[in-house]
C-alpha cells in the first residue's frame, strides 16, 4: 500500500480517473478500457462507467501504475558534494532539506530514500510516499544502484572477478552484481559497480579492502531511475514510467 491507500473517498467513473491522472482525455481512456488495457487491483476492467475510489485502488495502463493522488511526490535529486542526507542539520550544515526547502515550506512532508555519504555526489530520490521509500531501501527487494567510482591504483583483471565473488568486510560478506574498468588514466581508475546493497559507505568500503581507495564516487542510478545529465543541486519530477518502474519493482 502507497501512502494514499486506506484513505476511503467517493467513488468517481475509471475513465474520469484516467482523465484527470493525464493519462488520456476522457473519449479516450474509454477507449482504452473498451481495448482491455486497463486493470484494477490485478483485474482487466472492460465494463464502461465502473466507479472506483481513487484513494485505495491501484490502476495500471498497459501494465504502468498510474498516480492517483496529485499530493504524492516523487522527486530525483543530483545531491552535490558537500551536502549532508538529511532533510534538516542540527549544525546548520548544507543538507538535502535545503535543496528542496520550497516543497517543504509549502507542507510537504518529504524522505530522502537511503543515503548518500556527504562526500558522494549523485542520485537521492526523495518522496513523501513512506511506504514506498521504506520498501526501496529495505534489502529484501534487491534494487540496484549504480555508482561511478575514481579509485587510486591501476585496476587489473581480477578485481572484477574478486568483487562479483564477494570481499569479507567488517560486518559481513559483501559483493557487487556488476563491475567494468571505464578508463585508466593518470595513476587512477575509473570503474562502475552496480549493486543492491545498502550498508554504510559500502561502496568505499569494497574498494578499500581490494586495495583502491575511493577519491570520488557519483551514484548515476536507483533502480530504473538515471541521473542523466541533471546539474548538482538540481532535481526532477520524475516520469510516470520511472514511478511504476520503482512500485513494481517492490512489489507495489
Ligand atoms: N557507498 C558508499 O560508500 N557511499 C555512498 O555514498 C553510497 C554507497
Amino acid at each position: 500500500m502507497t501512502e494514499s491507500a486506506g484513505r476511503e473517498g467517493a467513488p468517481v467513473r475509471l475513465q474520469k480517473i484516467l482523465a484527470q491522472a493525464g493519462v488520456a482525455s476522457r473519449r479516450a481512456s474509454e477507449d482504452l478500457i473498451a481495448r482491455g488495457r486497463v486493470e484494477v487491483n490485478g483485474k482487466i476492467v472492460r465494463e464502461m462507467g465502473l466507479k472506483v475510489d481513487p484513494a485505495t485502488a491501484v490502476i495500471r495502463v498497459d501494465g504502468t501504475r498510474i498516480v492517483l493522488d496529485e499530493k504524492m511526490v516523487y522527486l530525483a535529486l543530483n545531491k552535490p558534494r558537500g551536502v549532508h542526507t538529511t532533510m534538516s542539520d542540527e549544525r546548520g550544515r548544507p543538507c538535502v532539506g535545503d535543496l528542496v526547502a520550497d516543497r517543504i515550506d509549502a507542507g510537504q512532508r518529504l524522505f530522502h530514500v537511503g543515503r548518500l555519504d556527504a562526500d558522494t555526489e549523485g542520485l537521492l530520490l526523495v518522496t513523501n510516499d513512506g511506504e514506498l521509500a521504506h520498501r526501496l531501501m529495505h534489502p529484501s527487494y534487491k534494487v540496484s544502484k549504480t555508482y561511478m567510482a575514481t579509485v587510486t591504483g591501476v585496476v587489473g583483471k581480477g578485481l572484477g572477478k574478486q568483487l562479483r565473488e564477494g570481499i569479507e568486510l567488517e560486518d559481513g560478506p559483501a559483493k557487487v552484481d556488476q563491475f567494468s574498468l571505464l578508463d585508466v588514466h593518470d595513476g587512477r581508475s575509473l570503474v562502475k559497480v552496480v549493486l543492491h546493497e545498502g550498508r554504510k559507505h559500502i561502496v568505499r568500503r569494497l574498494l578499500a579492502e581490494a586495495g583502491f581507495p575511493v577519491e570520488d564516487l557519483v551514484r548515476t542510478r536507483f533502480g530504473s531511475v538515471a541521473l542523466g545529465d541533471q546539474r548538482p543541486g538540481s532535481f526532477r519530477k520524475l516520469n510516470r514510467t520511472e514511478i511504476s518502474d520503482l512500485f513494481t519493482a517492490v512489489g507495489l
